[in-house]
């Protein structure tokens, strides 16, 4: 029988889900954006197998794969991909898989675990999904925790895991609620921004120069646990979102009856246009509030935590 390789143990990893605090669509455009993790995983287990079979996916992952380490060959393999990330709604499952795949792949090819090295070739592969992605979701599974995100240009991002994490004083009180996949692609809805860059310059301007000063005042407010001031700049980064379109009026509509309940809530990704816009980052000093109004509406919500490890080896 065939050699398959030097390793012929089984490989696990992890990886988890994605959330923008702040940042998303302004981040396409240069400007930074804040994202952390959320506490739902993708498990990918590789194991040695005497035949080849291939997938839209591994279509997609093995020639990034076979030109960035160099290689001729891969050999055969087994993929079993178990998540709880639910699928496009803005909590990076592509990215989360794309992470684990590689990390997977590095380690049962013998390779050296670099998260670094990982990162480059997930974004590869996102940028094969997505288009022209800025990169920010795959660095943020990938190191984990909380993490600013610049795409400076082409060639150069900034990629910093903060040394805090979000103070329990309001890491306890985020409920996600699920408004419904939403019928664009982030594809298109960036697609929309650019038009709208091109038809109102001046209001794509205006966004990204107010989007980029409430994010970098999130960092310290963040830092600090000051409730009252992450609530208004919650409530003003999600204005700004709706001002470039990317909110549907069925969701500002749940945000505005959350804010009136003295609580915040905003999109999260690429959002939409028609109906729904895949998960809500939603906050109240209560968070029975928010699930309240979730369950009246009938939409699921849960309960997160934030900022939980990124790519981790299970076995
Ligand atoms: O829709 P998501 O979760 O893939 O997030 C997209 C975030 C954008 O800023 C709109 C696009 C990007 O590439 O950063």
């Amino acid at each position: 029988m065939k050699q398959l390789n030097n390793n012929d143990n089984v490989v696990v990893v992890s990886v988890p889900a994605k959330i923008h605090l702040l940042g998303e669509h302004a981040v396409v455009y240069g400007k930074p954006a804040l994202l952390t993790t959320v506490d739902r995983r993708i498990t990918v287990t590789i194991q040695p197998r005497h035949s080849v079979s291939s997938t839209r996916m591994t279509d997609i992952f093995e020639p990034i794969l076979k030109k960035e380490l160099g290689l001729k060959e891969i050999p055969s393999y087994k993929l079993e991909i178990s998540s709880n990330i639910p699928i496009g709604c803005g909590l990076g499952s592509s990215a989360a898989i794309s992470v684990a795949y590689f990390g997977a792949m590095l380690l049962f090819l013998g390779q050296h675990w670099d998260l670094g090295k990982i990162n480059a070739l997930a974004y590869k592969a996102e940028k094969v999904f997505h288009g022209n992605p800025s990169g920010g979701d795959n660095a943020t599974v990938c190191f984990g925790g909380l993490v600013w995100f610049q795409k400076v240009n082409a060639d150069k991002k900034i990629i910093k895991q903060l040394p805090f994490s979000i103070p329990e004083n309001l890491s306890k009180n985020f409920v996600l609620i699920n408004t419904g996949k939403p019928v664009e692609s982030t594809g298109e809805m960036v697609g929309g921004v650019r038009l709208l860059s091109e038809e109102k310059p001046e209001v794509v301007e205006k966004f990204l120069t107010q989007q980029e000063h409430v994010t970098k005042e999130l960092l310290n407010v963040i830092k600090n646990g000051d409730e009252k001031n992450f609530i208004r700049i919650i409530k003003e980064g999600e204005k700004n979102l709706e001002r470039i379109g990317v909110v549907s009026a069925f969701v500002s509509s749940i945000i505005r009856e959350i804010e009136n309940a003295g609580g915040a809530a905003k999109i999260s990704g690429g959002g939409g246009k028609t109906k729904g816009t895949g998960m809500l980052l939603a906050y109240h000093k209560n968070p029975d509030v928010i699930k309240k109004i979730a369950e009246e509406k009938k939409l699921s919500y849960f309960q997160i935590k934030l900022g939980v490890e990124g790519l981790r080896r299970e076995a």
